[in-house]
């Protein structure tokens, strides 16, 4: 989503709009949504509301709403009935569009809606204004084809399809041209990549390719699946001096052999995951077990989800949801677990030395600056705004349970 927002943005500076951080200042608004979970959807009804009373003021101010939310049929005849102040609606499949969805609204005087269902294309060369100079995201793959029974993405982003390698490729190249030293190559389902090419890839033998871009210096990919978790993969990850220590396997298809296996051929890694809590049915002993999970993965970290019941989902129609109070104990539970754990993992690191990339300077004392390790593990050290973006070799003096403070030893690229 964060990389969409990048190019609907690139889209609009293109057609000479110019950013206006103060919402209610802004001739155009966009909201570019989520809808993984119910509370999401509720957010944008109350920004909607909000928004709407900065309209009235402000009659020639335009609002869009785009992304996930919008590939809902319910979601979109809500907006039609009760929020007919919104003037552009458009979903995950045609952001491509977006100027000329503008230009219709523009000349017309309705409400544009324009939403896909699916599609089989992908449309290379958006503009895209990047929110970093040194790292970018980078698509690999959309859609999934997956379908867990709790989860709403395949319905709202479409069935699998792969880029072309030489399009990936050429992207990150002129990424690289422009600055750039780490990218994120993002899929909902970043293993399966490459089985719906005209000439079929694994994601390892992208991975290879992508490797071998001079002046690349990091790799990172989101995420991963363990039911298409090669061996390939993991041999190719245990090679590479580019791919970083972290994998983010979400336990809810967790699988002890392929943990193991990980961990025996990259032995530094790093494991977070997603967890949710409060699945139909999910008894104190389910929960129990997953405890478990954690307490013998102990996970360096973890996003803990309350179960959000996705209307269109097989979950969503069974019985036995259970109830909220013990859904928010069990979560109190288990996030005290995770973020003990954590910080037991984390602090293993202390002393040692470790090459972090320079992300930002940081946000509350504007003397230190922020970097990120291999393990996605961050530290916060004394230096300059002019770090940002380079590579550094960071000492860790103090583990503040998910983060280090700590000091430089060297600078590697000037
Ligand atoms: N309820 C709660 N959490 C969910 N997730 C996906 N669908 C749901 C749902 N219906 C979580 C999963 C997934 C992450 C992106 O969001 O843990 O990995």
């Amino acid at each position: 989503n964060a990389r969409d927002s990048e190019k609907l943005t690139g889209i609009l500076e293109q057609i000479g709009y110019v950013e206006e951080e103060e919402e209610n200042q802004a001739d155009f608004v966009i909201y570019n949504t989520c809808t993984v979970r119910e509370n999401a959807n509720q957010k944008v009804y109350g920004h909607l509301g909000q928004l709407n009373r900065v309209k009235k003021k402000n009659p020639h101010m335009l609002i869009g709403l785009c992304g996930c939310m919008m590939q809902e049929p319910e979601v979109v005849e809500k907006l039609k009935k009760s929020y007919r102040f919104v003037d552009l609606i458009f979903g995950t499949h045609n952001i491509f569009k977006f100027a000329e969805l503008v230009a219709t609204r523009l000349e017309s005087d309705r409400m544009v809606i324009d939403i896909w269902k699916d599609t089989d294309k992908i449309v290379e060369d958006l503009p895209s204004e990047r929110k970093f100079s040194f790292k970018s995201g980078v698509n690999i793959m959309f859609g999934c084809n997956n379908f867990c029974s709790y989860c709403i993405v395949p319905y709202v982003r479409g069935r699998e399809r792969s880029r072309n390698p030489k399009d990936i490729i050429r992207e990150i190249e002129s990424l690289v041209a422009d600055g750039v030293v780490e990218v994120m190559l993002l899929g909902q389902n970043v293993n399966s990549y490459g089985k719906t090419l005209e000439e079929p890839m694994t994601f390892a033998q992208l991975l290879q390719e992508i490797e071998k871009i001079e002046g690349l210096e990091r790799i990172r990919f989101m995420t991963s699946h363990p039911k298409d978790l090669s061996d390939e993969l993991i041999e190719v990850m245990a090679q590479s001096q580019k791919i970083c220590k972290h994998l983010h396997l979400p336990v809810q298809s967790g699988s002890t052999r392929i943990l193991e296996k990980i961990k025996a051929a990259v032995p530094d890694i790093s494991l977070t995951t997603d967890i949710i809590v409060g699945f139909p049915g999910e008894t104190e002993e389910d929960f129990q077990e997953t405890l478990d999970v954690v307490r013998k993965v102990r996970y360096d970290s973890a996003f803990t989800f309350i179960y959000s019941k996705r209307t269109g989902t097989p979950a969503a129609v069974l019985e036995e949801q259970v109830p909220e109070e013990i859904v928010k104990d069990r979560f109190d539970r288990l996030l005290k677990e995770v973020q003990s754990i954590s910080a037991e993992v984390c602090s293993v690191h202390t002393k040692t030395v470790q090459r972090v990339l320079v992300e930002s300077v940081n946000d509350h004392d504007d003397s230190l600056v922020t970097g990120r390790m291999s393990n996605n593990l961050l530290v916060h050290f004394p230096g300059e705004k002019d770090l940002v973006g380079k590579l550094v070799d960071v000492r860790l003096d103090t583990c503040k349970g998910f983060y280090y403070l700590g000091e430089m030893v060297a600078s590697i690229r000037v």
